[in-house]
C-alpha cells in the first residue's frame, strides 16, 4: 500500500489525547482489572504501533487485534504483552500463533480438535480464549453443553493448549436500554457456573460495558472506542469522564475557481450552479475512505462551513465557497477549525453510519501525522 506522503490530506493523530483516554480508563478500573488496548483495524484507523505504544505507556497490559497479522505486527514491533486475537481462526494457522505467543479466541471443538495434533508435533502450546456466544449471535459456544464438551477437550489436550481465558461480547451495552445487557449478563453467569476452575482471564467488557456497566463480572477491559476518544453510544449516553477525540482529518484547497451560473460540477452533472459561484477541490476521495455519500455534507474551509458539490471522485471533491480563497488554505474534514468543529459522529449521521466505520474506513493512503496535545 502506498502512503500518500507527498499531498496535504492528513490524518491528524494527537497521542496526548490517546495517552489522556487510556489514562482515565485505567484510573477507573477495580482492584485487579486490566486494560487491554483494542487496536485492531490499524488501532480503528489511527495507526497501530503508535497507538499500542502510548497506550502501553498510559497502562494498557496487554491487546486484542482481529487478525493475526495484526498481532505478528506487534510482536515484529517488540511488544512482549499478551495479545488476543478477537476473531476466530484457522487452525491450520495454530502453529504460527503459538510460536508468536498470540492467544486464540475458540469458539468451535473442531478447532480444539483440528489444531491439537499440528501443535503436538511441533511441540507447542497454545493460548486459548473461550468464546461464549451469551446473545451476540457471532462467535462461541451457545449453551452450557457445548462449553462443557470444549473444557473436556482442553482437559484433554492439556500439553497442547494453554486455557488462558473466557470472554464474550456484549451486543448493546451502549444502549439506554438494558435489558438485554442484563439477559446476556446473567446468560454468562449461569455458563460461568460450570466452569470448575475459571482461567487467568475472565472478560466481557467493551468500552460501553466499562462505562456504563463497570459492575459486571470480569478483570479485563477490552478498550476500543474510548481510548480513541469517541462515545461508543454516539449520543445516546453521556460518557463519565470526557473523552478527547484522538483524529482530526485535515487537507487543503489544491484549486480555486470561479463558474458561471448554471455549470455543472463533478461526474453525472449533479450540482448546478444556481449563481456565479466559487468552487475548491480538495485533494481526498472514496479511495481515501471519504465515502461516496458525503456529497451535500459539509467541510470546514478557514473555519466556514462549506458544501460539498458534485459527486465524491476517488481522490477529490468540490466544494462550494463563499468567496475566493488562497489554494493551500487549510481544510478539516474532521475536528476543529476557527470556531467550528465537525465531528466523526457528524460525518456519521450524514452517512447513517456509526463513527467507528468512518475513522476505520480512512484507507492506508491517507498519511498519519502524529502529534502530542496536552
Ligand atoms: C470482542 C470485542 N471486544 C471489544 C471490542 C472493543 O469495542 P469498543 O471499541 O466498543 O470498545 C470489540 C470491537 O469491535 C470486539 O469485537
Amino acid at each position: 500500500m502506498v502512503v500518500g506522503r507527498h499531498r496535504e490530506t492528513k490524518a491528524v493523530i494527537d497521542l496526548g489525547a490517546i495517552y489522556h483516554n487510556v489514562a482515565v480508563e485505567v484510573s477507573r478500573l477495580r482492584k485487579g482489572q486490566e486494560l487491554f488496548a483494542v487496536v485492531k483495524a490499524n488501532a480503528y484507523g489511527h495507526g497501530l504501533l503508535p497507538v499500542a505504544r502510548v497506550a502501553k505507556d498510559a497502562g494498557a497490559s496487554g491487546f486484542c487485534v482481529a487478525l493475526i497479522d495484526e498481532g505478528l505486527a506487534l510482536r515484529e514491533a517488540g511488544f512482549t504483552e499478551p495479545i488476543l486475537i478477537l476473531g476466530v481462526n484457522n487452525p491450520l494457522e495454530a502453529v504460527i500463533m503459538a510460536q508468536n505467543d498470540l492467544s486464540v479466541s475458540v469458539g468451535d471443538v473442531s478447532f480444539l480438535d483440528s489444531a491439537a495434533p499440528l501443535l503436538r508435533q511441533s511441540q507447542l502450546k497454545l493460548k486459548v480464549h473461550l468464546a461464549l456466544d451469551t446473545g451476540m449471535g457471532r462467535i462461541g459456544f451457545r449453551c452450557s453443553n457445548d462449553l462443557r464438551q470444549a473444557l473436556g477437550r482442553l482437559d484433554r489436550y492439556v500439553e497442547e493448549f494453554e486455557f488462558a481465558g473466557l470472554f464474550t461480547h456484549f451486543a448493546s451495552a451502549d444502549s439506554k436500554e438494558t435489558y438485554y445487557f442484563e439477559q446476556q449478563l446473567n446468560n454468562l453467569n449461569e455458563m460461568l457456573k460450570i466452569v470448575p476452575t475459571l482461567p487467568r482471564y475472565v472478560h466481557c467488557a467493551n468500552t460501553a460495558t466499562a462505562m456504563w456497566h463497570s459492575g459486571s463480572v470480569g478483570n479485563v477491559v477490552r478498550y476500543g472506542i474510548g481510548m480513541y476518544g469517541l462515545n461508543p453510544s454516539g449520543t445516546e449516553l453521556t460518557e463519565p469522564k470526557k473523552l478527547r477525540p484522538a483524529l482530526e482529518l485535515v487537507s487543503q484547497l489544491i484549486a480555486v475557481k470561479q463558474v458561471q451560473k448554471g455549470a455543472t460540477i463533478g461526474y453525472g452533472e449533479t450540482y448546478l450552479a444556481s449563481s456565479d459561484e466559487w468552487i475548491g477541490t480538495i485533494p481526498i476521495g472514496y479511495a481515501d475512505g471519504w465515502s461516496r455519500s458525503l456529497q451535500g455534507f459539509s467541510v470546514l474551509v478557514d473555519g466556514q462551513y462549506c458544501e460539498i458539490v458534485g459527486r465524491v471522485c476517488m481522490d477529490q471533491i468540490m466544494v462550494r465557497l463563499p468567496h475566493q480563497f488562497k489554494v493551500g488554505t487549510k481544510v478539516t474534514l474532521i475536528g476543529t477549525n476557527g470556531k467550528n468543529t465537525i465531528t466523526a459522529q457528524q460525518v456519521a449521521d450524514y452517512v447513517h453510519t456509526i463513527h467507528y466505520e468512518v475513522i476505520s474506513a480512512l484507507t492506508e493512503r491517507v498519511q498519519r501525522v502524529y502529534v502530542w496535545n496536552e
